[in-house]
């Protein structure tokens, strides 16, 4: 497989799944890899992505596990106080609007229930610059090591906030959240719901 900066989060963000998770949802599913190690984790996972030839291709590689379904769906029309835990990895910069995209994945969550966010964020402070330059080398190394490219690849977007822009947000729509940055570009935001 090729190295996926997305799928290296996935352990991170599984850490996160409630214990007792009946109802889950990914959301901007893409091929479908987090879908699959989250219904490990819970008794039923809906996954929703805008591409049809995405949600195709989560289809064809899902096969034989029988509590997942996907579905063509966009972020804002998914249901409200229905889901334990919501992923949304590497998608929530494709919306027009973070807040409103924070606001419905919120809202997507039964009370007690936790969103996890991977995400991307745009270099701007001393420190953030620094920890891209340190991740290069071990970027380029797994590169090298995994050299073939995935043969479909999901729709990409720019991202242009960057953490202190995301926390400014996230402060406003989900009190009590946690945003940590990590390597490769990539933030982790936390909320429960009370
Ligand atoms: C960069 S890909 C990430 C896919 C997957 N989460 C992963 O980690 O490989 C972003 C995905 O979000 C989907 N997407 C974009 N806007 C969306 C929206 N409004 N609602 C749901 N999915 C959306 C795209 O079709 C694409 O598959």
């Amino acid at each position: 497989m090729p190295f996926n900066h997305n799928d290296f989060y996935h352990r991170t963000l599984l850490r996160h799944v409630p214990s007792h998770c009946a109802d889950a949802l990914d959301v901007g599913c893409g091929g479908g890899s987090f879908a699959r190690r989250l219904a490990r984790h819970a008794g039923w996972v809906d996954a929703v992505d805008t591409s049809a030839e995405m949600i195709d291709l989560a289809r064809t590689r899902s096969m034989g596990a029988g509590n997942i379904e996907f579905r063509v769906c966009d972020l804002m029309g998914i249901d409200a106080a229905r889901y334990d835990f919501v992923s949304c990895i590497a998608t929530v910069h494709h919306l027009p609007s973070f807040p409103d995209a924070l606001e419905r994945l919120r809202d997507s969550l039964r009370p007690g229930g936790v969103l996890a966010v991977l995400g991307l964020y745009r270099e701007q402070t001393v420190s953030d610059w620094a920890i891209s330059l340190s991740a290069a080398p071990v970027n380029l190394l797994f590169n090298a090591v995994t050299r073939k490219q995935a043969e479909v690849t999901p729709p990409v977007a720019d991202h242009s906030m960057t953490l202190a822009d995301i926390r400014t947000d996230a402060d406003r729509v989900l009190p009590g959240h946690r945003v940590r940055r990590h390597l490769f570009w990539r933030y982790s935001m936390i909320y429960r719901k009370p």
